[in-house]
């Protein structure tokens, strides 16, 4: 019978615990551009950091999250469904800027509109940092101690 359970090692564990600090600073920049007055530039740095971070939450989804699920006694606030609830908030807060983005005009956004899409991004990193604690203290550690 072909063995069909996840594989993960501690080295792809933590070479993929150390995406976080990077994904922040990529979000970050989009904030700085948008100041800068460089909406376009805000836009594609935001391309390539929602494609980072979905990636990044697949691999949880498709390879962490089952090998911690897997391991049970999870404590009472580290359900595996509360990490998938989590990344479901942040894929529609995802679309949500980059939508916003997407209707920045070049060369024409109102300092206003820069103010409340600055606003927004701090809050969406807020999330993203809360969310990034939890696993950093609670879903990696516990992956760490199984498979050392
Ligand atoms: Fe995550
Ligand atoms: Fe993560």
């Amino acid at each position: 019978m072909k063995d069909s359970s996840p594989k993960l090692s501690l080295r792809a564990l933590e070479a993929h615990a150390g995406e976080h600090p990077d994904l922040l600073i990529r979000l970050k920049g989009i904030s700085e551009s948008l100041v800068a007055g460089d909406p376009s530039g805000a836009l594609s740095t935001f391309i390539a950091f929602s494609r980072a971070l979905r990636q990044h939450s697949s691999f949880e989804e498709e390879s962490l999250l089952p090998v911690y699920a897997a391991l049970g006694a999870t404590p009472r606030t580290g359900h595996p469904e509360y990490f998938l609830d989590e990344h479901r908030k942040i894929e529609i807060e995802l679309d949500a800027v980059g939508s916003d983005l997407k209707g920045l005009s070049p060369g024409s956004a109102s300092p206003t509109e820069v103010v409340e899409l600055v606003e927004r991004l701090g809050r969406f990193r807020n999330l993203l940092d809360h969310h990034f604690r939890r696993e950093d203290t609670i879903l990696f550690p516990k992956l760490r101690e199984a498979l050392s």
